[in-house]
């Protein structure tokens, strides 16, 4: 955890707000600032997100946005329309502004270094939320919240090698590439496949989490002739499982029957879709996370040891919970 005294990392913010200002090369954020009743004294906290490809994102960014409200944080809250360059700017006006705390989203795993090292110079702690970043310097973040994204893969693997009797014949559909959603969810999916000889992916491709993507990727995929060997679709997140599940109507075959089709967030639409029959299983992976979230700003704020990694509790849901369960999801 950062140790520089307040007046250090104030002092060292105030320098890069005038660099920042008289160099002029930084393009206005897209950030709003949100909160209730805060004033002076009140904790400001800088947060990157993403953007909004998924029903999962709107309610995460829901999720965090309520809960700084609830407790009077001021949020700056920065969206990056799916761009790493957008969250680097956003995180480096963050510091520049010398905002108590940074929570961020990575879009991908890789090219964090530089900027967390100019957030820790500054004295200011980083919480990555949702997803991890791969850097060789551990201390540049001082927590990781989020689900485990391998074990969902392995989840969601498992549940199709017991729906078909381990006899598969599968189509990938991939989250955004360089994502640490995508690549472990990969992972852990191909580590239970592995062990079974009747199950085998034999098409993958990225549908970006989006629906739209999913749905244009599926439906290239159904034209060509691989496509009547498949007897299952893994999707990433179930905003492309439901792009894909109209792909394959408009193909004229029946979602959770011709294809059976499994995913992964559990957000409310897959519960509707699995009523309706036309997803077979969804891997929770819960967004709500602001309360947790901001238990750990509010410690590393006041000083406080916070723990390194914070896992998120998830479950797996198939068709026969799905009715009784709609009402009570709350994303
Ligand atoms: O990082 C979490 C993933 O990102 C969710 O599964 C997906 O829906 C989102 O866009």
């Amino acid at each position: 955890m950062p140790t520089t005294p307040k007046a250090t990392w104030a002092a060292a913010a105030l320098l890069l707000a005038t660099v920042w200002t008289v160099s002029g090369c930084e393009k206005k954020a897209d950030t709003a600032t949100t909160g209730a009743s805060t004033g002076p004294g009140a904790l400001v906290v800088g947060f990157s997100q993403i953007g909004a490809e998924s029903d999962w994102r709107k309610a995460n960014t829901d999720s965090i946005q309520s809960e700084a409200a609830k407790r009077g944080i001021e949020l700056r809250f920065s969206d990056a329309q799916q761009k790493q360059e957008n969250q680097i700017k956003a995180i480096r006006s963050f510091i520049a502004q010398g905002v108590d705390v940074i929570a961020f989203s990575p879009v991908v795993e890789t090219g964090w270094e530089p900027v967390l090292r100019e957030a820790k110079a500054a004295g200011i702690p980083v919480v990555l939320s949702d997803r991890r970043v791969d850097v060789t310097d551990e201390s540049l973040y001082a927590s990781f919240i989020g689900s485990d994204f391998k074990q969902e893969g392995r989840d969601a693997a498992a549940w199709l090698a017991e729906a078909t009797g381990h006899q598969a014949t599968i189509a990938e559909l991939v989250g955004t590439p360089g994502s640490a959603p995508a690549i472990d969810r990969g992972t852990g999916f191909r580590e239970v496949i592995d062990q079974h000889e009747g199950m085998a992916i034999v098409w993958s491709q990225s549908g970006n989490f989006t629906r739209t993507e999913g749905k244009k990727a599926f439906q290239a995929f159904l034209k060509s002739p691989e496509a009547k060997e498949i007897n299952a679709l893994y999707a990433h997140n179930d905003d492309m499982a439901l792009g894909a599940i109209q792909a394959i109507k408009e193909a004229g075959l029946t979602p959770g029957k011709d294809i059976l089709v499994v995913s992964i967030d559990g957000v409310k639409q897959a519960f509707k879709a699995m009523v309706d029959g036309e997803l077979n299983c969804t891997v929770e992976c819960n967004p709500m996370i602001g309360p947790q979230l901001f238990d750990l700003i509010e410690k590393l704020a006041a000083g406080d040891e916070v723990p390194r990694r914070v896992q998120v509790e998830e479950g797996v849901f198939t068709q026969d919970q799905a009715a009784e369960l709609i009402d009570s999801r709350a994303y």
